[in-house]
């Protein structure tokens, strides 16, 4: 059940002169090696390699309380965003039922799942719409315990329960997932005796999928938890190899790092199954966030795009065959799909239609992939295929490290942090400076000074 990445199409030799010359690859081990030992020496911001191996008591409690709220509950809420919200969703999509929220109860795998990650007015009153207080429980997710976008949906949370229920209900229906010290939400949770999971240290928001804020809400939904860890752990082994021709996470940082210097400043990835739309949206996060940094006057970084096989065929793809040359694709294939559809019988008459009949959509959808994909070559751009067998809990484990580590290689191998995020926080500072929250007076002054607007 190992994925596998067919790197062929980003060299020289099958996409010609703008893909990567022989000449770069064999620089490779010598760079490979350096990238390997500069993240061996950061063991402290990568704490989450080691979430595969060291959960054995959390994944238990896990387990405990997701099964508490699978007998209770027919909403499950995730309050977050960012990295507290888009691998809960990506993994949801991933590995339960396509339309799991309209299944009646008794075809799910828990209850109903929401993850609010925006603070969109329209959107929390359409959630108070549709769920039913009595039968929720709340997933207040923030590791830094302060993002005023979370916080805001916890207030709205907890005066809908106080007002309903009383204080003491809370600890029946609000669980939070948090720093042990930092941050507000934990003296909130100690307050009303929450049942609380925490954030180890050295587990960054775009990192942490693997760690309570991502397993809880998968086994509320039926999701083998373990086996996606397994699969973590065992990407994680082979990304440990020093011979960078047999590590896939070096390997996919080396070639996307080459790309960059040829100008490939935009990152596609494609997946070629529903189920794996919004890991493109976990990736875009993890790629640009961990990346999009400065070093002195030099600049870094690779813009992510998420594109849909094949529904973006029809809408992108004929830019990347004859567009600039300033992108790498990303194609996500799948051998096995869990469900084979048949093509039927119906127009024999019209052989134009009817060579369709008795073929898959299994068929279609793979000879879309490949056909694409050979578009895209012969236009001389750089693309790579990453293969899974099937999209389990195991595959989706292995997949969700592969990128981790290629993101964390490709930090190395760029000479940037890429666990910060000093961006994000700029915003988060003047969001609460706008607001209107203590100790952030100046800096409202920085924002008044470049409000000289020209409009048209
Ligand atoms: O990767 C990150 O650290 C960020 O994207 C965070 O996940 C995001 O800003 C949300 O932060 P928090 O979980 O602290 O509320």
């Amino acid at each position: 059940m190992r994925i596998r990445i067919d790197y062929t199409n980003m060299l020289e030799s099958a996409v010609g002169a703008k893909g990567i010359p022989e000449s770069e690859l064999a620089l490779y081990p010598e760079r490979g090696r350096a990238a390997l030992e500069g993240l061996r020496a950061k063991r402290d911001v990568i704490r989450w390699r080691d979430l595969p191996y060291n959960q054995k008591e959390i994944v238990a409690k896990i387990k405990a309380v997701a099964e508490k709220v699978r007998e209770s509950a027919e909403y499950f809420v995730v309050l977050g965003i960012g990295g507290s919200a888009l691998g809960p969703i990506a993994v949801q999509q991933a590995l339960n039922h396509p339309r799991y929220n309209e299944l009646p109860r008794e075809k799910r795998n828990g209850p109903k799942l929401y993850v609010e990650d925006n603070v969109d007015p329209e959107r929390m009153a359409a959630l108070m719409d549709v769920i039913e207080p009595e039968k929720t429980v709340f997933n207040v997710i923030t590791k830094s315990g302060s993002t005023s976008e979370t916080m805001a949906q916890l207030l709205t949370v907890m005066r809908l329960l106080i007002d309903l229920y009383g204080e003491d209900a809370l600890k029946e229906r609000l669980i939070a997932t948090t720093d042990r010290e930092k941050g507000n939400l934990i003296g909130i949770a100690k307050k009303y005796g929450l049942t609380t999971f925490c954030v180890p240290e050295g587990v960054g928001g775009r990192f942490s999928e693997m760690c309570p804020v991502g397993l809880l809400p998968a086994a509320v939904c039926g999701i083998d938890i373990e086996a996606m860890l397994d699969g973590a752990a065992y990407m994680d082994k082979l990304c440990d190899s020093d011979n960078v021709f047999e590590n896939p996470a070096l390997m996919y940082a080396l070639l996307e790092t080459s790309a960059m210097k040829l100008g490939a400043n935009i990152g596609v990835l494609m997946p070629y199954a529903d189920s794996l739309k919004y890991f493109s949206d976990w990736y875009a996060q993890l790629w640009a966030e961990s990346l999009g940094k400065k070093r002195g006057e030099a600049r870094f970084g690779q813009t992510p795009v998420k594109a849909l096989g094949v529904t973006d065929q029809h809408s992108q793809v004929q830019l990347y065959t004859d567009g600039p040359f300033d992108k790498t694709v990303t194609f996500l294939g799948v051998e096995n799909y869990r469900t084979v559809f048949t093509i039927p019988h119906a127009v024999d008459e019209n052989p134009n239609v009817a060579f369709l009949s008795g073929h898959t959509f299994n068929e279609l959808i793979s000879a879309e992939r490949r056909a694409t994909e050979h578009a895209v070559t012969v236009s001389g751009h750089m693309n790579k295929t990453i293969l899974l067998p099937e999209v389990n809990a195991n595959t989706i484990g292995q997949l969700m490290m592969l990128f981790e580590l290629a993101t964390a290689y490709a930090g190395e191998i760029l000479g940037i942090n890429a666990y910060d995020q000093p961006g994000v926080e700029e915003g988060k500072n003047m969001t609460y400076a706008l607001l209107g929250k203590k100790g952030y007076e100046a800096k409202l002054g920085e924002m008044k000074e470049n409000s000289a607007r020209r409009t048209v």
